[in-house]
């Protein structure tokens, strides 16, 4: 038996619905994967100026705690970060944000107003009132954070320390 050049009438609507259910597949599927992978594609951005309110609220001479927590997401991850920032206010305008972790091994330091320094309470690390280490095996002076005032306000540059 020879093969008819010509098409059958099932070979058209085999190869008919076949076309049409991949065009719909298409039109369904492809924005239901954008959506889906979408999150996965965004990336948030690390650094972020956080306001720390006026500078006013800041006694001059005292290291104050500031604390807040910033949520970052990343693809499907969504992690919140806990911050302690010392505000130091040497003068009425100069002023100095430091992480309050430890450079040894990031245990929170606290500051102690009586001995004048700062005290990390893992391995007795200390640090004076301009974050620089007086005792103890950190390796490194406080992070400072970069800092500005705009209009009183006091705002610090986040970034991964
Ligand atoms: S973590 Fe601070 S001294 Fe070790």
């Amino acid at each position: 038996m020879t093969k008819s050049p010509h098409m059958s009438r099932r070979e058209f609507v085999t190869i008919t619905v076949g076309a049409l259910g991949a065009i719909m597949a298409a039109v369904i599927g492809l924005p239901a994967i954008g959506y889906l992978l979408s999150p996965a594609l965004r990336t948030q951005k690390t650094d972020a100026w956080i306001a720390l309110g006026s500078l006013e609220n800041y006694p001059v001479g005292e290291p104050t705690l500031f604390t807040f927590t910033r949520t970052t997401v990343n693809g499907w991850e969504r992690t919140a970060n806990s911050y302690g920032v010392y505000v130091y206010r040497k003068t009425e305008d100069q002023v100095t944000t430091f992480a309050n972790l430890c450079t040894h091994l990031s245990c929170r330091v606290t500051w102690q107003d009586d001995e004048q320094v700062y005290h990390c309470p893992c391995h007795d690390g200390l640090f004076d009132i301009d974050g620089i280490v007086v005792k103890g095996p950190p390796p490194r002076p406080l992070f400072q954070y970069p800092n500005k005032i705009e209009d009183g306000i006091l705002s610090i540059q986040l970034e991964q320390v």
